[in-house]
This record gives structure tokens, sequence and C-alpha cells, in this order.
């Protein structure tokens, strides 16, 4: 199994590109099942969600070609299976994002129930329940959920929790549907705007995108489109917070800072030295860094997916910080292998507080999830002495190359075979 070794202390120096978001491609790629006419995305990065998702799109009966390395065609003139199986939706969640479409254009899916994962049980109650409002008949049966329906009927669904997959899905279950629908308390994130911008491209017919209220009008037939995925900005956050905790002077380029505001305006509370121009964020580090407390929220608010990231900076600022998860319910496992690095940092309920000022310094850990490898990566990045992040499989799922990034800008780091 491949392993990242990091030798601490380089100083970080020039220019980091951004990828496209993952969490944007993942649902546009889905998107393609909406229509039999070709969909071409631009700036898909290459990580290994993307790779999962055109497998499952391929047993589907898609066709997903390379232009250039960012840029994919994706056909599907006739669906061949209706399955999503649980070997393929146990390895990324995400793969749910197929029921909709599936049952918006073919009236039949039959998709694995993706079942709890590291960070907390994540069910899809509220995906269902949206698909029933819509006329589907809804099964659980042998750890699928069979859903089945002769088209799809408009209605008024109100989501009592803010899910950005089942926005998606439901967004893209209503699409084709007969008639209005409308979608209350959605969320907000910039990939579900991206996913919308798609569709709309395609021919839908959609009121109120980037708010919380989304209508749509039914539309018999959705049409070939071509789109630009947004940039990731969890992605571009990880490198900004490296910047912070080690830089000399880092430019995070191809992002969009308007999206990282949330984090951004932390940074400088903590005292942070950034500066915004155009679509790059430079990030100056050595400085003193404060301690500020940090709540996750759904966008705009600070997100869950760099909560890790941010408790990595904060054990280097002099003080006492608080960061509380309301998003999922298990998503501290990044802490004790921070402590195992030298890190104070104890857990109470939702809550982590975090004794700041601590020297790191290097050891074998563990990554348990995609953004907590992040975390230790980052712990890597300042230790001293050496540090080898495990499990980079996690890594893969939603960094792009992130060692060779890295190593582009000066740090010590390199893949390494077991043993
Ligand atoms: C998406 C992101 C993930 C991010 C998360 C929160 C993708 C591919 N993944 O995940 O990176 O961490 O948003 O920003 O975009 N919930 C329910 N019932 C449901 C659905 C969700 O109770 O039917 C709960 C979840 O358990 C969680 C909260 O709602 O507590 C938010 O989850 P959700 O936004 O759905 O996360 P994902 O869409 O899976």
């Amino acid at each position: 199994m491949k392993k990242v070794k990091i030798v601490g202390g380089a100083p970080l120096e020039g220019k980091v590109e951004i990828a496209g978001a993952k969490n944007a491609a993942l649902p546009c790629l889905a998107a393609a099942l909406l229509t039999d006419e070709p969909i071409t995305l631009h700036n898909i990065p290459q990580v290994t969600d993307v790779s999962t998702t055109l497998k499952l799109l391929g047993h589907l009966g898609a066709t997903a070609t390379f232009s250039s390395p960012r840029t994919i065609e994706v056909s599907l003139p006739k669906i061949k299976s209706y399955i999503a199986p649980y070997e393929m939706v146990k390895t990324m969640r995400a793969s749910v994002l197929v029921l909709g479409p599936l049952l918006s254009r073919h009236g039949y899916a039959l998709v694995s129930l993706p079942g709890g994962c590291a960070i907390g049980a994540r069910p899809i109650d509220l995906h269902l329940e949206g698909l029933s409002k819509l006329g589907a008949r809804i099964e659980l049966k042998h750890g699928y959920v069979e859903a089945s329906c002769r088209r799809l009927k408009g209605a008024e669904i109100y989501m009592d929790t803010v899910t950005v997959t089942g926005t998606e899905n439901l967004l893209m279950a209503s699409i084709r549907a007969e008639g209005d629908t409308v979608l209350k308390n959605c969320a907000l994130e910039p990939e579900v705007t991206d996913l919308a911008n798609l569709l709309v491209k395609m021919g839908a017919q959609i009121e109120g995108i980037g708010t919380s209220i989304l209508k749509v009008r039914g539309v018999d037939r959705l049409h070939s489109a071509a789109h630009t995925i947004i940039p990731d900005r969890i992605e571009a956050g990880t490198y900004i917070m490296a910047g912070a905790l080690s830089g000399r002077e880092l430019e995070i380029e191809g992002c969009n800072p308007q999206h990282l505001v949330a984090l951004t305006d932390k940074l400088l509370q903590a005292g942070a030295n950034l500066r915004v121009e155009g679509d790059s964020i430079w990030v100056r580090g050595g400085n003193k860094l404060n301690p500020v407390d940090v709540k996750t929220s759904p966008y705009p608010g600070f997100p869950t997916d760099m909560q890790a990231q941010f408790m990595t900076l904060m054990t280097q600022a002099e003080g006492v910080s608080i960061i509380t998860e309301t998003i999922f319910e298990n998503r501290f496992l990044h802490v004790a292998e921070l402590d195992r690095m030298g890190a104070r940092i104890k857990i109470d309920n939702h809550s982590a507080v975090i004794m700041g000022g601590t020297r790191l310094s290097g050891a074998r850990v563990m990554a348990t999830d995609l953004r907590a490898s992040a975390s230790l990566i980052l712990g890597g990045l300042v230790a001293s002495g050496e540090t080898v992040v495990e499990r980079v499989y996690h890594l893969d799922r939603g960094y792009e190359r992130i060692e060779e990034k890295l190593k582009k800008v000066g740090a010590k780091i390199e893949r390494i075979d077991d043993d």
C-alpha cells in the first residue's frame, strides 16, 4: 500500500494551480445520465472519485472519452443497466447521485444503499422522501434502494436538513418530471449552483439558482451541452493553510476567492498574511498565529471539509481555540493522530479544544478519511523530522497529485511503497 513521506520544516514558495472541484464534477457527470446526447465537461480533476464515477457510468452504458487530460465527453444514448452495485457505491457514497437521473430518464433504478462511513452514519432518507414526493415507489431490499415510477410528477419538497447531494439528486430527478417542482431549504454550496448551471445549458428550466428555493418547470427532454467545472475550494483552502503554516510566499492560482470567504475571514482573524488578486490568493507564512474558534455549517458557513486542516493550523496558534463540528457526528478521527504528533487536542462532545503553540514532531500516522488525510499532510509539513502518512488512497480520492504539487513549491515529500 502506498504511503506519503514528508520531512517537515521546508519553507513553501511558488505557485500552486487549483484543479476543478471534485464535488461539482461528480454531480455534473451524473447529469449526463439525463440525456441521450453527449455532455462535454472541462476542468475535470484527476482524482480517483472521478474515475470511480466514470466506472459506474460505464457500467450503466456510458462511453467517456478524454479529448485532453481535463476535458471529457460523456455519452449515453441508451442505458444498459439500471443497477449501481454495492461494490461501486461502497467505495464512494456520491455514487448515490445516479439515483435521481436514472429514475427520471428510465423510470427504474436499483442503487445500493451507501451505509456508514468513517465520519458518521450519513443517511439518504431525505433523497428518498423527496423522490417519493415526486411519485416514485421506493422499496428497500437486500441493502438496495429500488425506485420506480411511470413519469415523475412535480411536487413541493422541503428538506428538513440542508443536504448537498440530496439537493442535487432531487434537482436532477425533477428536471424531466411532469409539471412544476419547488425544492425548499436547498444547499447553497457553489457545487450545487454549478450543477444547476450545467442543467440549464442542457435545457432545464430552473429559477432561484444560488438560493435556498429552487423552482423547476419540468421539460420533456434535455440536450447536449458543454460546461467548465468550478475550481475546487477545498483543495484551494488546504494549500492556503499550507502556506500560512510554512510558506515564504505561496500563490494559490485559479481559485474563486468568493467561495473561500468563510476560511479567509478566519485566517485573517488568526493573523495570517493573505492577499487576493483576481483568481489568485497569495499567502505569506511566518506570521504569529492567534487562536480563533470555528463552527462548521452549511455554505456560506465554514465547511466541514476544511475543519480537519484548520485544526492542524490551530495547533500552531498561540493559545486555545475551539472547533465545533455540526455536520457530521464522527469527524474528529484525525485528533488522535495529530495528538500522536505532539498536538494537545481534547474532544468534548462535538467540539475539539486545541491547546495551540505545540511543536509537532514527525510520526507514522494513519489517514482515516479524505480531509483527515490532508490535515496530517499539513501536520507533516510543519513537524520536525519525518512523518509517514499511511492509507493515502483516501487522499487520492479528492486531491490531484498532492505530493507533486507540494514538491514543486519546496516541500520534502514523496510517495513510497510499503517497506
Ligand atoms: C457533501 C459533500 C461532502 C461534504 C458534505 C457536507 C459531495 C460529493 N460530498 O456530502 O464532501 O462533507 O456535503 O458539506 O458533494 N443528511 C440526512 N439525511 C439525508 C442526507 C443528509 O440526515 O438524506 C445529513 C447528513 O447525515 C449530514 C448532513 O445531512 O449530517 C449533511 O450531509 P450532506 O450535505 O448530505 O452530505 P453529502 O451530500 O453526503
